[in-house]
């Protein structure tokens, strides 16, 4: 299969407990409202929602051999992702899981990241990754065996002549070393979130850690939740207001606006057109639970996109 995008990541599913009360008490058992298990990880739900969108993605990856990991791998494949280059550990730790505490004013996200600490540079299908025209990675703190390597991997990417994209999320560690901006020269399009941009930049103020991080890569996304999202590259910047939808939750509406915009991008999108497409990729997800389940009902992913794209 010819590739358009290769995401470098891991596959994990998520488990979303809706309701969750807001004091939990030891030893007590406590009633929620209800439950999703679906597709989770931020590198899968990018690239589940992108081949719905119609962009020809594979997926570089490894899951353990249990049914967490078949069931997420059966996800991806029933949304047309290539998986042959996602290997199956056959000893050692098993398919990570995120449980997310679905609160009214908040969410609490408790990762197991299973095979993704074992996922490293040796796994990789290099040939593969550089058939395509575009190579994404999300995640960059949670590889931790990938991570000394992901600067190479980029840097390799650019030189064969790919596009490149990266969402960083959230540091667990709360360290955000600095060995990430030894990766952003060779990132065309970066994705982090208000949050992710002033702790990468070391700044507070969003406007100077935004202006700050264009410096360093070519273009850069700040998503902003119910506000939207900006782009600026070099000193242009452009806007996108927020949408109103009746969301249900935001599980994977970055990497659904991540999926939006690159691909939009690869059509040739100019950064407003990419932004606008990527705002209503990331509204869209909300409107079911968690990342991809609005994703899979085509027609009405077709309709969404037809009632918000002018
Ligand atoms: N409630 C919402 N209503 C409308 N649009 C939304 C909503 N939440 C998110 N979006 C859209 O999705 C985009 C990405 O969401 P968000 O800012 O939550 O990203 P994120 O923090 O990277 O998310 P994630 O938890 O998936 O990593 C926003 O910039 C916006 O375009
Ligand atoms: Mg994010």
């Amino acid at each position: 299969m010819l590739l358009d995008v290769c995401v470098v990541g891991e596959i994990n599913p998520d488990l979303i407990l809706y309701g969750v009360p807001e004091q939990l008490k030891p030893e007590e058992e406590s009633l929620i409202d209800g439950f999703r298990l679906t597709l989770g990880s931020s590198s899968a739900i990018f690239a589940h929602n992108l081949a719905v969108l119609g962009t020809r993605v594979g997926m570089v990856s490894k899951i353990g051999a249990d049914s967490l990991g078949k069931m997420a791998f059966d996800w991806l494949a029933d949304a047309g992702v290539d998986l042959t280059r996602v290997r199956v550990a056959s000893s050692g730790p098993a398919t990570g899981l995120s449980v997310i505490l679905a609160q009214p004013a908040h969410r609490f996200i408790l990762t197991s990241p299973g095979t993704m600490f074992e996922f490293s540079y040796a796994d990789l299908d290099l040939d593969y990754i550089f058939s395509s025209r575009h190579l994404h990675l999300s995640s960059y703190f949670l590889h931790r065996a990938l991570r000394p390597r992901i600067a190479d991997l980029f840097r390799e990417a650019k030189a064969k002549g790919l596009s490149t994209s990266l969402d960083t999320n959230d540091d667990p560690e709360g360290k955000w070393e600095s060995d990430l901006l030894d990766v952003l020269p060779f990132v065309d399009i970066f994705f982090p979130n208000e949050r992710e941009v002033k702790k990468i930049a070391g700044i507070e103020d969003l406007q100077q850690a935004i202006e700050r991080l264009a410096q360093l890569c070519q273009l850069v996304v700040v998503k902003l939740g119910v506000r939207g999202a900006v782009a600026r590259k070099g000193s242009e910047e452009w806007r996108r207001p927020g949408m109103r939808v009746a969301s249900v939750d935001p599980v994977g509406a970055g990497d659904s606006f991540d999926a939006g915009f690159i691909h939009r991008f690869l059509q040739g999108g100019s950064p407003q057109e990419c932004l606008e497409y990527a705002d209503v990729a990331g509204a869209f997800s909300t409107t079911c639970e968690g990342g991809t389940e609005a994703f899979k009902d085509r027609s009405r992913v077709a309709a969404f996109f037809r009632e918000h794209i002018a």
